[in-house]
Formats: C-alpha cells, structure tokens, sequence
C-alpha cells in the first residue's frame, strides 16, 4: 500500500491547499511545515509525514461555525458542549476529516491534526511535533515564544509543558472555556517533562 506521504508529493500538497488558506494562514502553514519538519528530524519522527500534517493543519481555520457544524454532521463529528461554544476549535477536527477523505491522510496523521488545537492525553511523536510547531513556527511573535523556541532544541515534552502551561495562563486570564482535553494533555505532561 501506497503511504499517505507517497501519493503527495510536499510541492504538490502546497498547491493544493493554498486556495483553502488566506495569505496569512498560507505564510503561517509553510511555517509550521518548516517547523514540523526541523522537529521531526531532530526528535526521531519522519519530517516528510510531519510536513504533510503540518501542510493540512489549518485548512478549515477559515470556515464559518455554520460550516464547521455542516462538515461535523457530514464526518460524524459529535461536538462537545465547549466546541460548540468555542467552535473555532472544531477547526482541527474538522480539517482532520477532510485531511483523509481529500488527500489520502492515514490515522496517525489525523489524529496529530485533529488535536492541534486542544492536545490530549497521551500524544504521539508525530501530535507533539505539530502542536509544537504551530506554536514556535518562524512567523509566531508573542510574549514566550521565544523561550518555547529555547525549550524545543532541548527536550520536546518541556517545550509542550511550557505552551500548555502558557495558554491555560492564557486562557484563565481572558475568562475563557478551557477543554477537558487541554487539561489533560497538561497533566500527562508534568508526569513526563
Ligand atoms: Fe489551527
Ligand atoms: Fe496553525
């Protein structure tokens, strides 16, 4: 069988999706493919695998919640009560979804795209590569970046705590909802960092 990463080549993938992304997101997702792909090579992953999740990441960023909820009904995605308050965080889930009916992604590469907004217990290699990516991508400038950026040459799991520890600031300061998934992606990684 033909692997996700063969059928694509990473040329072709960004064409593809360059008309689903706007000018900014388009800088941003090249970013984060060059992230996702230094990443990858330095902490044991497959940078090619990485680029191509890193390349579909945001390709529902755009869409309004109307379409967000039109693209869970079609992909059986049952919303939680926070996504569907917080629904631009459908975004992962939902560009997961398109990632494997449109371009041919495998379940490892969903699930690393799915849960690049909320993390989740249990990460895999390839689910940290690209949450962390599109935290520290070369076009990010916020207070902290740079120290996450630090963090990543060192070790990959104290690079994540610092970023969920970070927007979970972030977010209690803003009154914000914060998903059960966050939480718990936070948790498992104070055990590990
Ligand atoms: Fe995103
Ligand atoms: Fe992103």
């Amino acid at each position: 069988m033909m692997t996700t990463e063969k059928i694509w080549t990473a040329e072709a993938l960004r064409q593809a999706v360059r008309p689903r992304l706007s000018g900014y997101r388009y800088t941003h997702t090249l970013g984060v493919e060059k992230a996702a792909r230094q990443l990858a090579a330095q902490y044991g992953g497959d940078p090619e695998r990485a680029a191509f999740a890193a390349l579909l990441h945001d390709i529902t960023k755009r869409l309004s919640k109307e379409e967000q909820l039109y693209l869970c009904e079609k992909y059986d995605i049952i919303p939680c009560d926070i996504e569907m308050q917080e629904w631009k965080m459908l975004h992962g889930r939902t560009a997961a979804a398109i990632a494997a009916a449109e371009y041919g992604a495998d379940a490892e590469i969903c699930e690393a795209i799915a849960c690049h907004t909320t993390g989740r217990a249990g990460m895999t290699l390839l689910d940290k590569v690209i949450y962390l990516a599109d935290y520290i991508e070369e076009n990010r400038d916020f207070d902290g970046v740079e120290r996450a950026r630090e963090l990543a040459r060192e070790s990959l799991d104290r690079a994540l705590l610092y970023c969920f520890n970070s927007s979970l600031t972030d977010l209690l300061a803003r009154d914000k909802l914060i998903h059960a998934d966050t939480v718990a992606a936070r948790n498992w990684l104070l055990e590990r960092a």
